[in-house]
C-alpha cells in the first residue's frame, strides 16, 4: 500500500471564534533532521487551543503572532504511532505508540504531525488506548503549581474538575501533599476518586471558611481571587492561578509580590516539558495518574468541540479521536 500523500488538517487563518476553523486536505509533512512524524490517533481540544484561536489574552500574541497567527493548526496534545524518522532521530522506532505535548508549535489537529525527536514525547505505557493517552496539556499547567509542593506540604485546589484541576489533585498527591479539593455537586465523587483527602462543595459551603491553612492555594479554574483566599494561606503560603484574575489582579499582585521577594501570588509557568512528559508516563505506568475524560468528537466535528470547550463546563479532557 502506498503511503498517504495528503491528510486532513484543521486550519485557521485569522484569530476569532470556532467558525474560523476548517478541515482541509494538505500534504503530509516530511520529518526534518532530528524530527519524527507521528500518525495522530487522538488529540484534544483544550482551553489553550480555544484561547489561542481567539488570540486572547492579547499579550499572548507576542508568542503566537501579533496580527495573524504564526501557526495555522492547533492541538497541543497528541497520541499516535511513530510513522517516519528524520535524519538523526534515534529515540523512537517506526510503529512505537507515543503520546506527548506540542507546547510551542501545536499542530496535533491533523492526521500527521512532525515533532522533535527529543521533544515532550514518551512511549504510551502498557496498553492504554490512544484516546486515554491524551493527558498532557492540563497536567502540564497543573505541574507549574504542584511542583511547588513537597512531601508533607498542603494544597487547596479550587476548581478540581477541569483538565488542570483533575491533574493537579493527582500530581499533588504524587508529591505526597495533603490535598483539599473544591468542586461543585456533580464532581464530589470524582474529586474523592482522584485521591483528594477532603472535598468541599463550593455550591453549599463557603470554602474560604473551612478553618485550615495551606502552603499553596491553587485557583485551577480562574473563578476565585487572592483576596477571597487570603484566610486559607499560611504566613508563607502561595496563591497560584492559571488565569489573570479579576481586573488582572493576579498579574498585578504577582508583579508586586515578585518585587517584595515573597512570590505570594503567582501564575506559575511550567518548565522542561520533555522531562515532565516522561514523568507523566512513569506515573501512568504506576497507576498513579490517569486522564479524566468528557466527550469525544471526530476531526470533522472540531467546530462543535471548540464550542463545547469554550463553555467552561467540561469535566477533565475533551478528546478528538482520529481512527
Ligand atoms: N496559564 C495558562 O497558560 C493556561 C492554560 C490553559 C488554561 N488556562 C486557564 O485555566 C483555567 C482552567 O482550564 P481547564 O482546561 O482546566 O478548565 P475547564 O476544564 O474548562 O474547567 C471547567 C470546570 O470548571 C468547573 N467550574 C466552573 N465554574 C466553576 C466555579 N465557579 N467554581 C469551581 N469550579 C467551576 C466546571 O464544573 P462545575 O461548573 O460543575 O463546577 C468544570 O468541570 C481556564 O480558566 C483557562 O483559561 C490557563
Amino acid at each position: 500500500m502506498n503511503a498517504a500523500t495528503n491528510m486532513k488538517s484543521v486550519v485557521f487563518e485569522t484569530y476569532g471564534g470556532p467558525d474560523r476553523l476548517s478541515v482541509r486536505s494538505l500534504p503530509v509533512p516530511n520529518p526534518s533532521k532530528g524530527e519524527i512524524r507521528v500518525k495522530v490517533r487522538a488529540t484534544t481540544v483544550n482551553r489553550t487551543d480555544t484561547a489561542t484561536l481567539r488570540g486572547h489574552p492579547f499579550f499572548a500574541r507576542a508568542m503566537t503572532g501579533l496580527i495573524l497567527p504564526k501557526m495555522r493548526t492547533l492541538g497541543m496534545d497528541f497520541a499516535g504511532e511513530v510513522d517516519a524518522l528524520g535524519d538523526g532521530a534515534s529515540r523512537f522506532n517506526v510503529g512505537d505508540r507515543v503520546f506527548g505535548l506540542s507546547p510551542d508549535m501545536f499542530g496535533a489537529h491533523a492526521e500527521f504531525m512532525c515533532v522533535p525527536d527529543d521533544g515532550a514525547i514518551a512511549q504510551i505505557p502498557g496498553d492504554i488506548p490512544f484516546d486515554q493517552a491524551v493527558v498532557a496539556e492540563g497536567a502540564w499547567y497543573a505541574h507549574g503549581t504542584t511542583q511547588l509542593l513537597s512531601e508533607g506540604g498542603s494544597c487547596l485546589i479550587y476548581g478540581a474538575s477541569g483538565a488542570i484541576g483533575t491533574a493537579a489533585v493527582q500530581l499533588a498527591k504524587a508529591n505526597a501533599a495533603r490535598v483539599v479539593a473544591v468542586v461543585g455537586t456533580r464532581h464530589l465523587d470524582l474529586a474523592e476518586a482522584l485521591g483528594a483527602d477532603h472535598v468541599v462543595n463550593y455550591e453549599t459551603e463557603d470554602f474560604t471558611g473551612i478553618g485550615e491553612t495551606f502552603d499553596v492555594v491553587f485557583d485551577a479554574v480562574g473563578k476565585t481571587s487572592y483576596f477571597a483566599c487570603r484566610p486559607l494561606l499560611k504566613n508563607d503560603g502561595i496563591f497560584a492561578a492559571t488565569d489573570l484574575g479579576p481586573g488582572w489582579s493576579n498579574i498585578l499582585l504577582g508583579a508586586f509580590f515578585g518585587l517584595t521577594g515573597t512570590g505570594r501570588v503567582r501564575i506559575p509557568f511550567p518548565e522542561d516539558a520533555s522531562g515532565f512528559v516522561r514523568r507523566l508516563a512513569d506515573l501512568m505506568a504506576q497507576g498513579r495518574f490517569r486522564g479524566v475524560f468528557d466527550r469525544t468528537y471526530s476531526l470533522d466535528e472540531i467546530v462543535e468541540a471548540f464550542r463545547y470547550v469554550e463553555k467552561g463546563q467540561k469535566t477533565g479532557i475533551v478528546v478528538v479521536s482520529l481512527r
